[in-house]
């Protein structure tokens, strides 16, 4: 990271904002009810005032996506528009395009002070491919857009990870600069990495496996995994490629990504855990269960008390714990446990603690537990990679922006 004048990466310091029309791209995507379309966890939403009021002085408009194409948490921008409107108490324009007319009307009709939000950016096919950073900034959305922006402030940490056009193109051809979430985020954990002690626990839960799969190897490949623990889907995918679920899991790729953790746990045998016990769904009521009696088409949402207990002992003796994703189907109160007695031993361990996700972190709110962790972060894939010592493609993008902007 660096600036206030170590340079490496700008900051909104580093730029007259007044009466500037600005490109911000933050990180809305939030957890959706799938049956009413309602957003479940605002997180996303809130953090992003604190750029906002930097930027009180500008013109400036929000470009997010918000699930991916063709999933439950697809939706277009205008709840999200409405619960930041609530928020700062002040007006929230909105226009139901990205890139076309519509789009670029809105943009030059802003006035100072005023706040525009785009719809969901994936809507653009562009979006939802990855670019070298060269390419993304000859992409439609890139060329078309980028003639109406003065500067481009990238603030979206969750996706920081993804090199799509919005992410890495508008920093090719705009002054750029860091928001206030990136730089809270990457000064918080460049210091704390320089003091991470060994043992690493990482506990990896959430539904996003193919993305957890890569970063493993790398975490451990990079010492920063000396225990991997594994709840949620990936659990299960793990448990799976033991043999100790017998039939599929219906997840899409299955055989592929089976096969994968599979060798993972071969070449690196003693670093992962996987559960002892689960909970079951059994007609809306919770069953507890040793895993070689999990049966064919049990759907398992949870961790049982004796996972808890042996992943709890691993934790407390951690120098460094980092914790992804949700151990079960936490959103059902009856699912919760696990994911509760995780973040409950995480609080209470003596290591240096991040929390990483949108669903961890309201989970950790909800139980008064936030001011025992070190780091908290509505990111997930996006910080498991950096934890890995990989540079994200947004931070490579803003040094090169950095040093571009200085050479003129
Ligand atoms: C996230 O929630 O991890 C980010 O918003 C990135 O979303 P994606 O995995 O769909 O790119």
């Amino acid at each position: 990271m660096h600036n206030r004048k170590g340079v490496k990466v700008l900051t909104l310091d580093d730029f007259d904002l007044d009466s500037k029309t600005v490109f911000l791209r933050m990180d809305m995507n939030c957890p959706i009810d799938p049956e009413t379309g309602e957003i479940l966890g605002t997180k996303r939403i809130e953090e992003a005032i604190v750029t906002l009021e930097s930027l009180k002085d500008a013109k400036v408009v929000i470009a997010s996506h918000q699930g991916r194409v063709g999933n439950n948490e697809y939706t277009g921008m205008h709840k999200h528009a409405e619960v930041l409107e609530k928020l700062m108490g002040r007006e929230i324009k909105y226009v139901e395009d990205t890139i076309g007319e519509s789009a670029q009307n809105a943009i030059k009709n802003l006035e100072k002070g005023q706040i525009l939000l785009l719809d969901n950016l994936r809507l653009c096919a562009e979006e939802n491919y990855e670019f070298t950073p060269e390419n993304a900034a000859k992409t439609i959305m890139v060329s078309r857009l980028s003639k109406l922006f003065d500067l481009c402030v990238l603030d979206s940490f969750p996706s920081a990870h993804r090199s799509h056009p919005s992410i890495v193109g508008f920093a090719q051809v705009l002054p750029s600069c860091a928001g206030r979430i990136v730089e809270r985020e990457v000064r918080n954990l460049d210091e704390m990495m320089t003091v991470a002690k060994a043992p690493h626990v990482i506990i990896l839960g959430g539904s996003k496996v193919p993305d957890r799969l890569e970063a493993i190897k790398l975490l451990i490949q990079n010492g920063r995994a000396d225990h991997v623990l594994l709840t949620g889907l990936i659990g299960n995918v793990f448990m799976r490629a033991q043999a100790r679920i017998k039939s599929p899991l219906g997840i899409k790729n299955e055989d592929e990504v089976v096969a994968k953790a599979h060798s993972l746990i071969g070449d690196y045998p003693d670093v992962f855990a996987t559960p002892v016990d689960i909970a079951i769904d059994r007609d809306g009521e919770r069953v507890e269960m040793d895993v070689r009696e999990i049966g064919k088409g049990d759907k398992i949402f949870d961790l049982g008390p004796k996972t808890v207990e042996y992943y709890s002992k691993l934790i407390s003796g951690a120098g460094t714990v980092f914790i992804s994703g949700p151990a079960g189907f936490f959103e059902k109160e009856n699912f919760r446990y696990g994911t509760s007695e995780m973040l409950n031993a995480v609080a209470n361990s003596m290591a240096t603690t991040i929390v990483s996700g949108g669903h961890l972190t309201t989970a950790l709110k909800q139980q008064g537990l936030a001011d025992k962790i070190n780091h908290i972060s509505t990111a997930g894939g996006a910080l498991v990679l950096y934890l890995t010592g990989e540079k994200l493609p947004m931070i490579k993008s803003l040094e090169d922006a950095a040093i571009k902007h200085r050479s003129k």
